[in-house]
């Protein structure tokens, strides 16, 4: 790419900051400055861009739609571990789980969405739990979807393939020695337990509709980096797609006081949210996947 010298009005900080806000929703404050600078300079380098201002030239006048991926998945914040603050994936395993099995016919396949996944831990985890309740679950299917913004990312997620550190954050060795295949210095997870996640970048932004109706959704440390409304966005439209008796698992940081009033906490178990309107009865939201019309829904019932 050859240098740019077209002029960016403002202060380019500030217009790179409403970029990432537009689209990712990500929201990085005027102290971060530095950071994103110090970020985006190989970037700037590579390209041979004319500093700051070049870059945001190319990005809000949409020059390279790469380039743009690429400076929003540099500024994404990936961290995680497997069973990263371990209640979580206790209350999964202890209330959600049975529950799920007690109130769905055995034919009804659950289905789990891990939004924000990162480089794959959470779904695995879910997975690795799934594993060890097979007896439970009787049988019946269990499908795991599990999407992020970030294709790099994402790549990582599908190989599996985790260094020492990865493997000693949160994993215990058990679990390690059953679910992963050494390979060098590294650990991968074995493709009996990666071929039951599904990986898809969505951006939460987005629409949702690829997902479909799920039971639980895992929204776990992404909109913390989000302002109150694009909090307020996502969980409206992740209710649309939870079912009404599913539920939503927050972050350890976080919860929906003063931003939503789709979900409720359970009073027993403070990180597993419901649909505030799951006791409406017939008033209840349809889940997405439900037929929209009588027709449709006489077609539903006759298909079985
Ligand atoms: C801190 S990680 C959380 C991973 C995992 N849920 C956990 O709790 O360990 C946040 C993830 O959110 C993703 N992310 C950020 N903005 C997003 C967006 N608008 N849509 C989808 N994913 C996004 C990032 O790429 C990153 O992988």
């Amino acid at each position: 790419m050859t240098p740019n010298t077209a002029k960016v009005s403002g202060d380019p900080y500030e217009v790179l900051c409403a970029f990432l806000k537009k689209e990712s929703g990500l929201i990085i404050d005027a102290q971060k400055r530095y950071l994103v600078e110090s970020k985006m300079q190989p970037i700037i380098r590579r390209e041979g861009l004319n500093g700051f201002h070049g870059l945001v030239d190319i990005l809000i006048n949409n020059k390279s739609a790469p380039l743009a991926k690429e400076v929003v998945e540099t500024m994404t914040i990936n961290e995680t571990y497997f069973f990263r603050d371990k209640v979580p994936f206790d209350k999964f395993s202890q209330v959600v789980l049975p529950k799920l099995i007690e109130t769905r016919p055995a034919y009804k396949t659950i289905r789990i969405w891990s939004a924000a996944c990162s480089s794959g831990q959470e779904p695995y985890s879910l997975a690795m739990i799934l594993d060890q309740m097979k007896a439970q679950l009787g049988g019946r299917r269990v499908e795991i979807i599990a999407t992020d913004l970030s294709e790099a990312i994402l790549a990582k997620a599908r190989e599996g393939l985790y260094s020492q550190f990865e493997v000693q954050r949160g994993l215990p060795t058990p679990f390690l020695l059953r679910y992963f295949d050494q390979k060098g210095d590294k650990w991968q997870i074995k493709e009996s337990l990666r071929s039951q996640v599904q990986f898809r970048r969505l951006n939460l932004l987005g629409d949702y509709n690829a997902i479909g109706n799920v039971d639980v959704i895992f929204c776990r440390n992404v909109l913390i980096y989000f302002d109150n409304a694009g909090k307020r966005e996502v969980l409206a439209k992740m209710r649309r797609n939870l079912a009404n008796d599913g539920f939503l698992m927050l972050g350890a940081s976080e919860s929906v006081l003063g931003t939503s009033t789709e979900f409720v906490a359970d009073p027993m178990h403070r990180m597993v949210l419901s649909p505030a309107d799951a006791n409406l009865g017939a008033a209840r939201r349809p889940a997405v996947a439900a037929p929209a019309t009588p027709a449709a829904l006489r077609a539903a019932i006759l298909a079985g």
